[in-house]
């Protein structure tokens, strides 16, 4: 009986090759470059992302990349992110993208970032983040449009629409009461 003859070097050499590739593929696909580059309908969000707060223009070297808000933490985050984005990726291959779509960042990864608990004043503004929290408000209830606001523009400015439904700001004795003038 003839012996099979595996040729070993071919055989390594093949498989250091594709697991290379491979993890490469993986890791290139994590990159805001290939998210933007490759899914079209994620120009618009990549296009805002770059200009906002938390872009590569105003964070230069070390922006927030897309995964550390639309991602759980951690490695389960990541591969439930990873499998979400190559669903996105075959429905864009096929074009049976319906836009807009679902991609809500997670409150939480804000919270990593941003402690809310001693967020009650900025330079120009008052507002007790952690109460109106727990009023139900959400960050996206205020900060609408944060990162995709505007295309091309970034991110959209906030504007008394998000205080109006429960203060009066129209009553000239209540502006003091958020702005430091
Ligand atoms: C600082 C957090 C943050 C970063 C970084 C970020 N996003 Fe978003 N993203 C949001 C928020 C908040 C929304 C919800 C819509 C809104 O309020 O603008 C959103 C919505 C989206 C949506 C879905 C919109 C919808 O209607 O469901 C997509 C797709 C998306 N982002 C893609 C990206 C891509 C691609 C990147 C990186 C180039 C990115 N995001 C970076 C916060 C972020
Ligand atoms: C990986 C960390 C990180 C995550 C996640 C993150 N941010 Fe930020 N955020 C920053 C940094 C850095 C800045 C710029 C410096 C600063 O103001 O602290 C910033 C700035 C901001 C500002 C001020 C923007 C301005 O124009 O002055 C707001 C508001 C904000 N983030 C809200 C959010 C919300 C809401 C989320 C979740 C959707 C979020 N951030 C997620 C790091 C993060
Ligand atoms: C009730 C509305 C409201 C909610 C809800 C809200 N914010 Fe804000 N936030 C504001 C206002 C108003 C400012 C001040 C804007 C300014 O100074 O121009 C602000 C400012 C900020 C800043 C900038 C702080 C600085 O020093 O410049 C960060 C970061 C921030 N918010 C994060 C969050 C996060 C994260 C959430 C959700 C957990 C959230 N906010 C929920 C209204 C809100
Ligand atoms: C869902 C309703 C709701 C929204 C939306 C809301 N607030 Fe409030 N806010 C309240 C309530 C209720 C209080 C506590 C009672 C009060 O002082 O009016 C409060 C209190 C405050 C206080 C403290 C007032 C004080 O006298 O100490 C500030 C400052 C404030 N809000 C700013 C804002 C700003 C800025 C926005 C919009 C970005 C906003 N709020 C949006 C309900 C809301
Ligand atoms: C409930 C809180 C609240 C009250 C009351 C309020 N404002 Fe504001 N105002 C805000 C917030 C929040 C913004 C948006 C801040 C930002 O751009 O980040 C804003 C924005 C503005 C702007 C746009 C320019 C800017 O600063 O960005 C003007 C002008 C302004 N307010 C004037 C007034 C006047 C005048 C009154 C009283 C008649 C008043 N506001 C009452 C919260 C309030």
């Amino acid at each position: 009986m003839a012996k099979i003859k595996w040729n070993w070097p071919f055989i390594i050499g093949f498989l250091i090759v594709f697991v290379g590739a491979s993890i490469g593929f993986l890791v290139y696909a994590g990159t805001n470059h290939f998210c933007g580059s490759v899914c079209h309908s994620m120009f618009v969000y990549r296009d805002t992302w770059e200009v906002s707060s938390h872009g590569p223009k105003v964070l230069k070297d070390e922006p927030v990349a897309c995964e550390e808000c639309h991602y759980d933490r951690g490695i389960k985050g990541y591969i439930a992110g990873k499998i979400s984005g190559m669903r996105s990726m075959i429905k864009e291959i096929t074009a049976t993208y319906h836009t807009p779509i679902k991609g809500e960042p997670k409150e939480a990864r804000c919270k990593e970032c941003h402690d809310i608990k001693k967020l009650n004043e900025t330079e120009t503004h008052r507002i007790p983040h952690e109460s109106h929290e727990a009023m139900g408000l959400k960050c996206m209830s205020c900060h609408a449009g944060l990162v995709h606001g505007r295309e091309g523009e970034g991110e959209a400015k906030m504007t008394h629409d998000a205080c109006q439904q429960c203060h009066d700001t129209a009553n000239a004795d209540e502006c003091t009461k958020c702005h430091k003038w």
